[in-house]
């Protein structure tokens, strides 16, 4: 029976744990799922760890690139629209500078967290007076449909579009869904819009495994709070003492995985699925692969997706990489 107390039921959640709790091989979610209000201020604290090298590295290039990132689009006024914008706390490099050549902008920050939206639209509109900030709470591409139907709706928001996708969310699809995302993505802009792409570049595995392994287990708490998210939106009855978090470089694929493993045989019911699911020992639920790519990879993820590669931004390690796509 339906609780007035229980949280709405977001019915792609209901479809991925059912599917991804269930499944006959390896147990899987999609990583979008740790984003809930908790996981987002979590993920915030992640990127304060001194292990975790991608955030400070980005927006290291972004601090030595933007004016250069800004100007590449010509005179022409420009909007911004941010998918997985989270606290956007990198983005206002750009912001600022954008804000430097023109009198206004809109920015069409696009999240699944709507905490974390709400209180960077809180934050940005207390910090930028000539900011118009229009959040849209969806996934990536409902979200780039949304903003372009505003765009189009209002003669007075440029059309010529800056998108932006930082802090390597593109590692977490398989390098073939990066490409049919992107490709989506090119169907959506016009020939002098521009695409922004933070990409994590290959290095050691000792550094890849401390950034998610931070010593003060934040990365295993923003892990483990997907159990947490279970129990309270789907009445689960995961005990988080009986899972441990795992990440780890896997060099065949070139990514980091991130799992949760069972620590025990044990049997878990989620009571707003009616299901129960079976862990064995050391059985592990995927939650989060982090893809690391090379320049040339980038360059040819490029021309797979109908782009060009206008310049590829990278710090002096060759740690991490911001590229500049172009409509081909
Ligand atoms: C790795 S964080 C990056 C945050 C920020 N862009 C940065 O670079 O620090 C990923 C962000 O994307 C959001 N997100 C994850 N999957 C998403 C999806 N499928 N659609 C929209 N937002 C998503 C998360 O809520 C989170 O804020």
């Amino acid at each position: 029976m339906y609780n007035r107390s229980e949280p709405q039921l977001d019915e792609g959640f209901v479809r991925n744990i059912k599917e991804g709790l269930g499944a006959r091989d390896q147990k899987r979610v999609n990583p979008k799922y740790l984003y809930d209000s908790a996981g987002s201020q979590l993920f915030e604290a992640i990127c304060r760890q001194p292990e975790y090298y991608p955030w400070r590295t980005e927006a290291a290039i972004l601090r030595q690139h933007s004016t250069e990132m800004v100007w590449m689009h010509g005179k022409k006024k420009i909007s911004i629209i941010e998918l997985g914008s989270g606290s956007s706390s990198k983005t206002r490099i750009l912001l600022q500078k954008v804000l430097l050549r023109q009198p206004s902008l809109y920015y069409f920050p696009v999240d699944v967290s709507q905490a974390m939206l709400r209180e960077t639209i809180y934050s940005l509109s207390a910090d930028f007076s000539s900011l118009r900030t229009i959040g849209i709470s969806s996934d990536y591409i409902d979200g780039i449909d949304k903003a372009n139907s505003l765009i189009a709706a209002d003669r007075q928001i440029p059309d010529k579009k800056l998108i932006i996708f930082l802090g390597s969310s593109i590692g977490n699809f398989e390098p073939k869904e990066s490409v049919a995302f992107l490709r989506n993505l090119r169907s959506k802009m016009e020939k002098s819009d521009d695409l922004l792409l933070g990409i994590d570049l290959h290095k050691n595995k000792n550094v890849l495994e401390a950034a998610y392994n931070d010593k003060e287990g934040i990365t295993a708490r923003f892990n483990l709070n997907l159990l947490t998210r279970i129990n309270r939106e789907l009445r689960g009855e995961f005990n988080l003492d009986s899972f441990v978090h795992h990440a780890f470089y896997n060099s065949c694929y070139k990514r980091v995985e991130m799992h949760l493993v069972s620590t025990k045989d044990q049997q878990v019911y989620v009571g707003r699925l009616g299901q129960t699911f079976s862990f064995d020992k050391n059985e592990t639920i995927h939650t989060e692969n982090s893809y690391k790519y090379s320049e040339e990879e980038i360059k040819q993820m490029a021309e797979a997706s109908q782009f060009i590669l206008k310049r590829n931004f990278v710090d002096e390690k060759k740690w991490f990489s911001v590229a500049l796509f172009s409509p081909a």
